[in-house]
């Protein structure tokens, strides 16, 4: 990729998303269960720009939806809404409501009295609203605690035995109808036990739950394949769908597979500008126009996005902290890497950056959020303009005091 080209069209700090890596990665997890059933409902929260969601719809893919801010995106992308699920933990009424107007394939329920307030919703709408509940199999994802969900310390889901009473309330009433069964036991998982572990656990309540006579029709495994940030092996994709298959027995129920960061991780990287650089002695800082605003990873669960320098090479190697310019201590994109001397207007590009980079981005210290570009083909294309500081203060100057 020509980011010097790219830096000058489009300026920076700037995101730049490989859609034909795109296209592989997402064909990797439907072949993955090739001649079975299964819906791939990719995760929004992981990147939710529009285009790259009408490029994976046009792909054959459906949406796991946190927010009815993601339902309508999806519906706007052209997914159809019986490819759309709406998970999270907290949705407040006017949500549900909105979702199940829509028509969407079905509500993941987190807690039984998430589960009453859907019935009185669907009641008031005269329909059955299609549910699925989430089961908190209290298993250790092996991953960092702020995206580990599986464990019964994690607000998720709720324990096997609670699921085993909610869907028989759902069987009882007349406005819900059980279609699914889901789990997800936490984000980067670069191991395939405490997932198969998990399916076995919920595939044998959800067996239990078939022999009471529910029919549910959706095995939702959730997402959380990890990718290889520093180079860790990851989970094969075959071996990952052949072991949740396997978990099922004879049952073959559609798999939902909540993929995210797996299916758009590795085609973006973020680029910035370097700005300039200091030491005191000590330590030294190459100072580049991106920030914690713009890529959090880093500062929130000291990621690493592999740093590559694009400049011309002056000098020899030295160790350096890679940080933006907002006024925070934390506020950093790599730490601890080497970079030959750096000049003002030298590029660096951060690997791994097309999962929850822009999706997790702010405005903080009054950052406009940067621009998005897809490549395809060798061809580049701009699909999120880059925010103008007037966007920023639009909404305080219709009401200023
Ligand atoms: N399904 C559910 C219920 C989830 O909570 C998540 C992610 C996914 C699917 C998608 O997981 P993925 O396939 O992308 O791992 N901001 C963090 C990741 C948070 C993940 C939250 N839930 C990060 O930057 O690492």
């Amino acid at each position: 990729m020509d980011f010097t080209a790219l830096s000058k069209i489009y300026g920076t700090p700037l995101y730049i998303y490989d859609f034909d890596v795109l296209r592989e990665n997402f064909l990797a997890f439907k072949n993955a269960f090739a001649g079975r059933k299964a819906l791939i409902c990719y995760a929004l929260k992981a990147n939710s720009n529009l285009s790259l969601l009408k490029f994976l719809a046009s792909l054959g893919a459906g949406a796991d939806c946190v927010s009815i801010g993601e339902v309508r995106r999806a519906l706007l992308a052209g997914i159809a809404p019986y490819k759309i699920i709406f998970s999270g933990v907290g949705k407040r009424d006017e949500e549900i409501l909105e979702a199940l107007q829509k028509g969407i394939l079905f509500i993941n329920l987190e807690s039984s009295q998430e589960m009453h307030r859907v019935e009185k919703i669907a009641q008031s709408l005269q329909i059955k609203a299609r549910v699925s509940v989430r089961v908190n199999p209290n298993i250790d994802a092996k991953t960092h605690p702020y995206i580990s969900t599986g464990l019964h310390e994690n607000k998720f889901g709720v324990e096997i035995e609670e699921a085993k009473a909610m869907y028989l309330y759902i069987k009882s009433s007349p406005h819900l109808e059980a279609v699914g069964i889901h789990f997800h036991i936490g984000s980067q998982l670069c191991e395939l036990d405490p997932i198969l572990q998990a399916s076995q656990k919920i595939a044998k309540l959800y067996s239990s739950l078939l022999a009471l006579g529910l029919e549910i029709k959706f095995f939702d495994v959730g997402g959380g394949l990890g990718i290889s940030y520093e180079g860790q092996s990851t989970i094969p994709l075959y071996d990952y769908a052949q072991g949740i298959l396997a978990s099922l027995g004879g049952y073959e129920p559609t798999i939902i597979c909540e993929a995210g960061r797996r299916i758009v991780g590795e085609c973006g990287v973020f680029l910035v500008r370097v700005i300039g650089e200091k030491s005191n002695g000590q330590k030294r800082f190459v100072i580049v126009d991106g920030a914690m605003n713009d890529l959090m990873r880093p500062s929130l669960y000291q990621a690493i996005h592999q740093a590559t320098f694009w400049g011309e090479k002056r000098g020899e190697e030295s160790v350096c902290d890679i940080v933006g310019p907002i006024c925070e201590s934390g506020d950093y994109l790599a730490k601890n890497v080497l970079l030959p001397p750096c000049a003002q207007g030298d590029l660096i590009t951060f690997a791994n950056a097309g999962a929850y980079g822009f999706s997790m981005s702010s405005q903080y210290n009054s950052r406009p959020r940067v621009a998005e570009v897809a490549i395809s083909a060798g061809e580049h294309k701009l699909i999120r303009e880059r925010e103008e500081f007037e966007e920023l203060i639009e909404k305080e100057l219709k009401c200023l005091l």
